[in-house]
């Protein structure tokens, strides 16, 4: 059968916000960041399409790709520009022949079969997902219909052209749920705890599906978190930043005393190109980090970056109402992937100053992000919006005691 874009709704013109169309140059000064790793080239991939291309890894990955094979592999980024991404993130790239830019949703069957055969893509790296755990919380069907929904119309895509020979699926570690004791195991049980986790948990059952009934080739790759330059400061590393950038107090979530592994970008776009070119379809693959930091201790590693005195700290920190559930802890065991030839490049602190510096010279890269800084978020019409903003969603209130803003009722349907 066909796939069209009358299923699920999917047809309809995508809605940009005025800033994709505005080039203020801001990327001109920016360096060209991607990994180091260079492997000798594989002669049965010629044209990769990564997916959420002009988001926070998948633009890593796409300056990887196309600065380090300029003769060998022709990247196409392909992202429906939602509110995290940014053209600038791979606008640098617009002058190499190799790299191409698609306007496209995962969740529309005739945007990717276009990509597709326009292309002749042989290779995909799928990141376009919906990725912000908090706001997954509030709204959480858009996160079934892009993480679920667009990883099903991708495979089934896929199945009518016909001619990939590599699909990657980039995944979480939080698809194990809390790690309170040992590392997880590519082999261990899935058991998400967040709408978020639970979409991306649901597109690898989707996966496993396409891989048996239809010999998918695939490979899942399981990240800890990635931090660096080139993420929307929705997430804690560069909103934490960006606060104190605008002398404002850090707000944790809780006791603030939640862990998370940090891996530096560069080294996730190693880990992807370690198991592009020396990986087997049809294995997993947890991507790790040995660097396990509190929130509380990374508020108190980036006071010292910013110089503010130790003792000013309860001005500083402060902290706000838990997520509706937070895992206390993530944990995978990369050793599989190490047994590849990868390695873990850059410590957290370097990945941190490095960070801060980037954040420092390049304010304006995401465009307005005020709305963006407050513990809670929520989306309303295609942006990141809190109360008293101009065009806040409807039925948003304000939490007075956290000035926090929740949208009550919950999910919307776009
Ligand atoms: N950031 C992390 O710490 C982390 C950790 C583990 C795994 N991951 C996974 O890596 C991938 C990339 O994460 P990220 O942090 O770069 O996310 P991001 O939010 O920065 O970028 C996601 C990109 O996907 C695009 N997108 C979303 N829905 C789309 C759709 N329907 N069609 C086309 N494009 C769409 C967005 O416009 C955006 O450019 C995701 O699959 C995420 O689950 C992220």
């Amino acid at each position: 059968m066909a796939v069209d874009d009358s299923a699920w709704g999917t047809s309809g013109p995508s809605s940009l916000e005025s800033r994709f169309f505005v080039d203020d140059g801001i990327w001109r000064d920016a360096p060209i960041l991607t990994g180091q790793t260079q492997w000798q080239p594989l002669t049965g991939v010629k044209n990769i399409l990564v997916t959420g291309g002009e988001g926070f890894i998948g633009s890593w990955l796409v300056r990887h790709l196309t600065i380090k094979y300029p003769d060998h592999y022709n990247v196409v980024s392909f992202d429906k520009l939602d509110y995290c991404s940014s053209l600038n993130n791979a606008r640098m790239l617009e002058s190499k022949p190799n790299f191409s830019f698609f306007h496209g949703d995962v969740t529309r069957p005739g945007d990717v079969l276009k990509c597709l055969r326009i292309h002749s893509i042989d290779t995909i790296f799928h990141l376009a997902a919906h990725t912000h755990v908090d706001l997954s919380f509030g709204n959480s069907y858009t996160f079934t219909k892009n993480n679920v929904l667009g990883t099903h119309v991708l495979l089934e895509s896929i199945k009518e052209y016909g001619g990939i020979q590599r699909f990657y699926h980039i995944s979480t570690d939080e698809v194990y749920g809390e790690a309170l004791a040992a590392d997880m195991a590519e082999s261990s049980t899935l058991d998400p705890s967040n709408p978020y986790s639970a979409s991306k948990a649901a597109a690898e059952m989707i996966v496993k599906g396409y891989v048996k009934s239809h010999g998918l080739p695939a490979v899942v790759i399981r990240l800890n978190n990635v931090m660096g330059p080139h993420q929307y400061p929705e997430k804690v590393i560069p909103k934490f930043i960006s606060l104190l950038r605008r002398s404002k107090p850090l707000l944790l979530h809780g006791d603030g005393r939640h862990t998370r592994r940090y891996l530096y970008a560069g080294d996730a776009a190693e880990a992807f190109d370690t198991i592009l070119h020396r990986g087997t379809i049809g294995q997993t693959y947890n991507v790790d980090s040995h660097d396990e930091v509190s929130n509380l201790q990374l508020a108190e590693k980036l006071l010292a970056l910013f110089g503010l005195p130790a003792g000013d700290r309860d001005a500083w920190i402060r902290h706000t109402s838990d997520r509706k559930f937070n895992d206390r802890r993530y944990a995978v065991d990369g050793s599989k992937l190490r047994a590849l030839g990868w390695r873990q490049r850059t410590g957290f602190d370097e990945a941190l100053r490095v960070t801060v510096e980037w954040y420092g010279r390049f304010e304006g890269w995401f465009g307005d992000i005020e709305g963006v800084l407050t513990p809670h978020p929520v989306v309303g019409g295609g942006k990141v919006v809190r109360s008293g903003c101009k065009g806040m969603a409807p039925g948003m209130e304000e939490d007075a005691s956290t000035g926090a803003f929740e949208r009550p009722a919950g999910n919307v349907m776009e």
